[in-house]
Order: structure tokens, then sequence, then C-alpha cells
């Protein structure tokens, strides 16, 4: 049985009661090695990915997303549903609320952010038009509705470099170039996904309001908090998405993306 399902997500996005046939798996990609589990959820083959690392060891910026990427190709996987805790710029998306996301802004500076970086890989110009996978943003569309949860649509995320949190004078800035939500993941995870041909969504769930709307100093315990009291509900829709990605791929995903090195 092939794995068609990754899941990259902080701790407590799945259940481990949930999950059978629990396995370790260690992927060693030119890139580097991933730790990932493997498990039987809801029926399904699914590999899950922990982005800061399992004891939540790895900052934003020293997170090897190239080895990530890369072994979930290694391993067969097409596609490819990620959490991410994000501040928010939006009334319309308060904390608590979870939010599909439809476009970014990279104010990242130095990640390694690309497969293509010339010499033996290549030098290729991926589109990123549609930077997240339309069908599978409609999967989690109609699992929400079946489960009732609601999904808001639409989320301009902007990555940060982080470690620090952003000062209000750029939350104003991002606010005035149209971001909705703030996080230090997203890029260039997408954009690989996007160079590999992976589908790739972005369930952002948001955890706080962003400096300088937030009545209060941000705290790193605040997010997690938030995310505790909310990640049921990330597990709930991803629990009720996975038997609905039998369908095939209807999406251009495959087409825009190229072979990478492994
Ligand atoms: N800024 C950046 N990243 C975040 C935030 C934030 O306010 N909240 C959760 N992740």
């Amino acid at each position: 049985m092939s794995i068609h399902l990754a899941i990259i997500g902080g701790t407590g996005v799945y259940d481990p009661k949930l999950l059978g046939a629990v396995e370790r798996l260690e992927v060693t990609t030119r890139y580097g090695t991933a730790l990932l589990t493997q498990g039987i959820y809801q029926g399904e083959k699914v590999v899950f990915l922990a982005r800061h690392g399992t004891e939540h060891g790895t900052p934003p910026h020293k997170i090897n997303y190239r080895a990530n990427m890369a072994a979930l190709v290694k391993l067969g996987v097409s596609r490819v549903i990620a959490t991410a805790a994000v501040g928010t710029l939006n009334e319309q998306m308060p904390p608590g609320s979870m939010v599909l996301l439809e476009q970014f802004l990279d104010f990242t500076k130095g990640r390694e952010a690309t497969f293509f970086d010339g010499g033996e890989a290549g030098v290729i110009h991926t589109d990123v038009t549609q930077p997240y996978c339309p069908q599978l943003k409609q999967f989690l569309q109609r699992a929400a509705q079946n489960a009732a949860l609601e999904l808001l649509d639409g989320g301009v995320y902007v990555c940060t470099e982080g470690p620090r949190f952003e000062t209000p004078a750029e939350i104003k800035m991002f606010k005035m170039l149209g971001g909705d939500l703030v996080g230090m993941t997203n890029v260039p995870e997408v954009v690989l996904a996007r160079e590999a041909g992976l589908c790739y969504s972005t369930v952002a769930l948001c955890t706080n309001f962003a400096a300088g709307i937030s009545p209060q100093e941000l705290s790193h315990q605040e997010v997690l908090d938030v995310m505790e009291e909310n990640v049921d509900k990330v597990r709930r829709l991803l629990a009720e998405v996975i038997p609905l990605l039998g369908e095939e791929r209807s999406c251009q995903c495959q087409d825009l993306g190229h072979s990478i090195l492994l």
C-alpha cells in the first residue's frame, strides 16, 4: 500500500489513540535526514511529520524544509496537508478560527528555499500563481461542512524569518500590503511542495492577534495555549477529510512541478 497523504503539523494535531500500526521512519535524502511517523489513520496509510522535530526543538529558520519535503517525495506522497499556528491581522479571522491559505507574502531571509539552485539540480522557475492546491482546498471545505466546522477561506499568509515576533510597525506594513495572517514556517514549505509537484494545502489556526493589534505582549505560551484549546477542531477536520481523498488528482499541481534530485 503506497502512502498518499502526509500531514505536517505540531504536536497534538493527530490523536495517537486513533493511529494504528505506528512506525518511526528515518528517511535520508541528499538534503539531510527527516524523521517521520507512519501509521494507519481512518483506514488509510498516512505519514506525519512534526515540522519542529519531535520535541519542538528546531526553530522555524533552522528547519530543514528541503529534507522534509524530499523525504515525502521519496515515500511516494502526493498530497500534503499542513497545519500552522498563526498570528492574525484580520478582525474577520479572530484567534480560535481556522483559515485555508490562499496566497503568501515572503519575508524570510537566507533560507534554503528551492530544489533548483543550479549545478546538477538545474535552474527552474516554478509557477506559484496558485501556491495552494485548489482540489485539496475543496476537500477540506467539504470536510469542514460535513463536520459542521467553520473553516474560513482566502487567507494571505505573511512569512517572517522569526524566531522573534514582529514589531507593531511591521504588522502595520504587512496589513497595508494585504496580509491577513503571520507565521514563520509556510515559506519555503509551500514553495518546495509546488516545485516537487505535490498537492499542498495549509489549515492555519489563529492563536493570537498580531503585535500592536493584541492588547498585550505576545508570548509563545499564549500561542501554545490557544493551539491546545483549538487543536481538536483541526483533528476533527483531518479525520473528516481523509475518506474524501480517494478521488483522483484533478488539479494541475503535478504538471506544474518537476522531478527533483533525491
Ligand atoms: N507571529 C508570527 N508567528 C506566529 C504568531 C505571530 O504573532 N503567532 C503564531 N505564530
